[in-house]
C-alpha cells in the first residue's frame, strides 16, 4: 500500500468507515437474472421504485439505445444504473447504490465509469432529472461537474405532494 493510500485508510478508519480500494469495482451488462436483487435495492433506495416490467422493458430496448448496467464490487452487485444513448446525447434513468454501499465515495467511482462508458457510444452530453430533496444525488452530479439547469414543476410523485425535477447536464466530451 502506497503512503497516500495508507494515509487514506487511516483517516477512513478514523471516521467509522471502511477503506475503499477503487480497483475492485467493474460495470458488467445487466441480465435478467439479476432482476431480484435490482428490485430489492431499488425498494430500499426510491420513494417510487422502478417496477419488474419498466426493467424488462429497458434490457428488452437494448438495440433501440437503452443501456443497462451492474456495478460489481468483489463478486457482488452492489449498484444498478439504466441510460439512453441516442445520436450524440446520452440520459440517465436510473442510478442507484444498495444503501449499505452508499457514503463511501463509491457513487463517485460508478458514475465516472458510467459517463466514460456513454462517452464510448458517442455521448457528448449527458442529461438527467433529480429530485429536489435528494441532496446524495445533487451532491454527487455536483461534484462531477453537472450544472443545474432548470426545474420541472411537480414532475415527481411522492408520498404527499409532487415535487419538482432538478435538470441537469454535463458535457463529456473529453477524450473524444
Ligand atoms: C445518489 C447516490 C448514488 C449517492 O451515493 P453516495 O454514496 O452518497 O455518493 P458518493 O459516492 O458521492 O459518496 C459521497 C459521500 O461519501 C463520503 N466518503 C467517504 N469516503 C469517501 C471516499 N474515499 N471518497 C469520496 N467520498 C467518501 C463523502 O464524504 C460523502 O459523504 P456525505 O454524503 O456525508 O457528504 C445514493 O444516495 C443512491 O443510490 N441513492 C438512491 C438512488 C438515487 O436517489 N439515485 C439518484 C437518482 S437521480
Amino acid at each position: 500500500m502506497a503512503a497516500g493510500d495508507a494515509e487514506l485508510a487511516r483517516s477512513q478508519i478514523i471516521l467509522g468507515r471502511p477503506a475503499l480500494n477503487t480497483s475492485r469495482q467493474a460495470l458488467r451488462r445487466l441480465s435478467s437474472a439479476d432482476l431480484l436483487a435490482v428490485l430489492e435495492t431499488e425498494a430500499a433506495c426510491y420513494p417510487n421504485p422502478w417496477s419488474r416490467k419498466t426493467f424488462e422493458d429497458c434490457l428488452a430496448a437494448e438495440a433501440k439505445g437503452h443501456h443497462c448496467y451492474a456495478l460489481m464490487c468483489s463478486e457482488a452487485m452492489v449498484g444498478h444504473c439504466v441510460f439512453t444513448v441516442i445520436a450524440n446525447e446520452a440520459e440517465l434513468l436510473n442510478f442507484c447504490l444498495a444503501p449499505a454501499h452508499q457514503g463511501r465515495g463509491l457513487a463517485r467511482e460508478f458514475l465516472a465509469q458510467v459517463l466514460a462508458e456513454m462517452n464510448e457510444r458517442g455521448s457528448e452530453r449527458v442529461f438527467l432529472e433529480v429530485r429536489e430533496s435528494n441532496a446524495p444525488a445533487r451532491r454527487l452530479y455536483g461534484f462531477a461537474g453537472f450544472s443545474e439547469d432548470g426545474v420541472r414543476r411537480g414532475y415527481y410523485a411522492g408520498p404527499g405532494e409532487r415535487e419538482d425535477a432538478i435538470l441537469m447536464s454535463l458535457n463529456i466530451t473529453q477524450g473524444r
